[in-house]
């Protein structure tokens, strides 16, 4: 795509492009008017166009959905097709918003033209990645992907030669963090309970991986089993030094989870937290600005989430009022087993119980004193089910004149098929903030966006925010701020669906 405006300059293997944001500031009068002060901000966004090769190492790398991102992107690449009982299958990416969703540039006529979202700005090809990573258990890939159950059996058979020598490092494993039920498979792991020691292996274990594969940049993501959170204390989680001393004297409670995201940061790359339990402490999240590195948190959005935070945003937004959530959730993978444990239950619940809040309290004529809803949580571990997890909702609204509205869903759905792509979008778009600055009235020189990467809200459940930054959990609004930034670098205005020239021809 080129874009033909006095806004965008293409030089120097950089994008360029001037963009008007407007907002606007509101305040309260003592009458209680509110005032309104529309304003206009000048960005420039710079986005580098030169594609790194990208190293991607996943703590979990053994688990069903480290295997089914591992097999899915090598279908994808060697384009393979496979038999199943409903016919011939070939490898497709849908599910990844960077592959196969579309973003709307404009109208030629009456047609709106609509280019795939990794054409709008150039993000590395998944083809061209290179896998590694961690994992408590040292069965190879091949052997895991046959463990989870996920895939058919024709393509495993194709894959087979391909992942058999793909082979986890030792990992960090400190019992206490996950449940007891995973010790079986803990097989793989770095001896001893010095934490420091355990840091620099892991930053080691990063830098020769990227030497290795002559990677320009390598990103890890957590698709490890859920941790119970860490108990927060002063001293130890508050800022990047405690943290670091914290590791140094081997505290209890520094989880795995913080030891690889820290490791990450000193290595100077971005991390990626896919479970729901509290990695990114405070002390992480300074560490991260102080040497300039993204983090992204927390819990990927697959199922029953993503529906949740839209099908709230449309009743709310409709003026009906969500009163009770009921969410029942059966599934039979380890993740399931390893949720069966009541510390580890919580950490999970949490994420999924905090989604709807910002919604309802963007409604004070529904919820004039309190946004808080009935919302229930319930997780059981059935075997049988394996990665097939089923989603039972039940959405209880008031409507008018003191009227109900039951809405219940069912939803199966294939959880790593649903988080593969999920985790692919999270680290391509990662990758591509890595390559854009911006540069704001005034400012001299250019900036990189909040390490804090919020913007990548769409793809987690519970999205990790700095301080002072709203949290939005919609997933319209979700999405609409991921594609209108997309816009806004490659010199396009932000959509906001008016279409005025067909309604004031
Ligand atoms: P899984 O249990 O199949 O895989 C997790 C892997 O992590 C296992 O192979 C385990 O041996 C390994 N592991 C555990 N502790 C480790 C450590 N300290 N270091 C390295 N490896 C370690 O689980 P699955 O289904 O792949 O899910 C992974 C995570 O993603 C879970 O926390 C789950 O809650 C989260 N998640 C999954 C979603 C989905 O749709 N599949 C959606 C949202 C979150």
């Amino acid at each position: 795509m080129q874009v033909n405006s006095n806004n965008v300059t293409y030089e120097n293997g950089f994008i360029q492009a001037s963009y008007q944001y407007k907002s606007s500031n509101v305040e309260k009068l003592e009458n209680g008017t509110l005032k309104v002060t529309p304003k206009t901000t000048d960005y420039t966004f710079k986005t580098d166009t030169k594609v790194p090769k990208l190293g991607i190492m996943l703590v979990g790398w053994g688990g069903n959905n480290g295997t089914t991102f591992t097999a899915g992107l090598l279908a994808n690449k060697m384009k393979l097709s496979w038999f199943t009982k409903r016919g011939e299958q070939t490898a497709n990416y849908y599910g990844s918003i960077t592959q196969a969703s579309t973003i709307k540039v404009g109208c030629n006529g009456s047609e709106e033209v609509y280019l795939p979202m990794n054409q709008v700005l150039p993000l590395v090809n998944p083809d061209d990645v290179v896998i590694g990573g961690w994992d408590i258990s040292a069965l190879n890939l091949s052997q895991a992907m046959k463990r989870a159950q996920v895939l058919e059996y024709n393509l495993i058979e194709k894959l087979d030669p391909y992942m058999r020598d793909m082979v986890p490092k030792k990992a960090i494993y400190y019992e206490d963090f996950i449940a007891a039920n995973q010790k079986t498979r803990a097989d793989n792991i770095l001896e001893g309970n010095n934490k420091l020691e355990h840091l620099e292996t892991i930053r080691k274990d990063i830098r020769e991986f990227k030497a290795a594969n002559n990677c320009d940049k390598v990103i890890v993501l957590w698709t490890a089993n859920t941790e119970r959170f860490c108990q927060l204390t002063p001293g130890v989680h508050d800022t990047a030094e405690n943290v670091l001393k914290a590791i140094e004297n081997s505290e209890a409670e520094i989880s795995a989870s913080t030891v690889y995201a820290v490791a990450t940061i000193l290595e100077g790359c971005s991390y990626i937290n896919g479970s729901p339990q509290n990695t990114l402490v405070p002390g992480v999240i300074e560490l991260a600005k102080q040497k300039d590195v993204f983090i992204v948190g927390d819990d990927f959005k697959s199922g029953q989430t993503k529906i949740k935070t839209s099908l709230v945003d449309f009743l709310v937004s409709a003026g009906i009022k969500p009163q009770s959530i009921v969410s029942y959730n059966h599934l039979g993978n380890n993740d399931g087993k390893n949720l069966s444990s009541e510390k580890q239950f919580k950490s999970k619940e949490l994420s999924k119980k905090s989604c709807v809040d910002d919604i309802t309290g963007s409604n004070k004529i529904l919820y004039p004193e309190t946004n808080k809803i009935d919302h229930e949580i319930v997780i059981k571990y059935v075997p049988y089910t394996g990665d097939s997890k089923k989603a039972m909702d039940e959405y209880l609204s008031e409507i008018f004149l003191g009227g109900q509205h039951t809405l219940v869903l069912y939803n199966v759905c294939e959880d790593s098929l649903l988080a593969a792509p999920i985790i692919l979008d999270l680290i391509l778009i990662t990758e591509l903030f890595e390559r854009i600055e911006y540069k704001v009235d005034g400012m001299r020189t250019f900036q990189r966006f909040n390490r804090v990467l919020s913007t990548l809200g769409y793809l987690c459940k519970a999205p990790l925010t700095d301080e002072n930054t709203p949290l939005v959990n919609s997933l319209y609004r979700q999405k609409n701020a991921l594609d209108n930034i997309f816009k806004a670098c490659a010199g396009l205005h932000a959509d906001d669906n008016l279409l005025l020239e067909f309604k004031c021809p």
